[in-house]
């Protein structure tokens, strides 16, 4: 029970393949309290009523990208919880552009500018939050689930590999605040291709998500290990990880080619 006596709000878990439903559950598991939430819309599929239910969890509505509603998010936990909590993960990704199916090369900038504030600037909307009303412990943790489109060019992945890039940015700057100010780890874990709606909105994903298998000497990392990565780094054992950008891919981002791809 690595995370006994351990507090903290998940976001993104719509339905049991979210990578944040997982979480939630290992985080239980491990003796953690949680408060989950997600946008209103999200809502209305009910599936979080079920975690909620396992997890004996309450769920708070917020639109990430609305200030007002993470400021509601964090009092209410706070409240719920008796004070300061231990943890947060963001698990927060849509890009308008992909959904509509436009390509790189004749993008709209006005959904440009609402797949950057859902998917990266809401993490640092909800940091500030955190930051303004003094919500989070001294040696917390914030994690943000991010892909490594950040770093090389995938091209159907479109402009999330910006906004990728923009959250990893983002956990670097406030990790250096937040660690300053209060002990609190900041970092990023960039997963494996994994079969959830955010994961399937890609273009051609199947044949991506085979590539990934191939070329990975472990394969790919499954969202239950994903969420183990992520209990442990929301633990007391790695209290000194901070302001890293840290990959759970079986190997993928140091791999240039691998023969497996190669047999018929
Ligand atoms: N699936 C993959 O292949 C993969 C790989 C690497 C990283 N990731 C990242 O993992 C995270 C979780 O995605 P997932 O794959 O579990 O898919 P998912 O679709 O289950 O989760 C995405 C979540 O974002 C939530 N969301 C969207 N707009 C929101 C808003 N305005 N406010 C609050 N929440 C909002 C959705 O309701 C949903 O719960 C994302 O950051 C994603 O980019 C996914």
């Amino acid at each position: 029970m690595i995370l006994k006596g351990k507090k903290g709000i998940i976001f993104g878990a719509l339905d049991d393949q979210s990578i944040a439903w997982k979480v939630a559950e290992r985080c239980v598991e491990e003796g953690a309290q949680i408060v989950l939430t997600n946008a209103p819309v999200a809502m209305r599929m009910g599936e979080i009523n079920k975690l909620a239910e396992i997890c004996n969890a309450p769920v708070i509505p917020a639109d990430a990208t609305s200030l007002e509603d993470l400021e509601n998010l964090v009092s209410k936990s706070m409240e719920h919880f008796g004070g300061q909590f231990d943890f947060v993960l963001h698990s927060i990704g849509m890009s308008v552009n992909v959904r509509k199916g436009k390509s790189y090369t004749d993008l709209n900038y006005d959904w440009m500018q609402t797949t950057f504030d859902v998917s990266a600037i809401s993490f640092h909307k909800t940091m500030q939050t955190i930051w303004k009303l003094d919500a989070i412990k001294d040696w917390g943790s914030i994690l943000g689930l991010t892909y490594i489109a950040a770093q090389r060019v995938f091209p159907d992945y479109s402009e999330m590999a910006e906004s990728k890039a923009l959250l990893e940015s983002f956990a670097r700057s406030f990790g250096y605040h937040l660690g300053t100010a209060k002990k609190v780890r900041v970092n990023t874990i960039s997963q494996s291709p994994t079969w959830t709606t955010a994961g399937q909105g890609i273009k051609g994903f199947e044949e991506f998500f085979n590539y990934a298998e191939k070329m990975s000497p472990l394969g790919n990392a499954p969202a239950v290990d994903c969420a183990n990565y992520c209990v442990s780094m929301f633990s007391d054992l790695t209290r000194f990880v901070t302001m890293q950008n840290l990959y759970h891919d079986g190997g993928f981002s140091n791999m240039g080619m691998n023969p497996a791809l190669l047999e018929k």
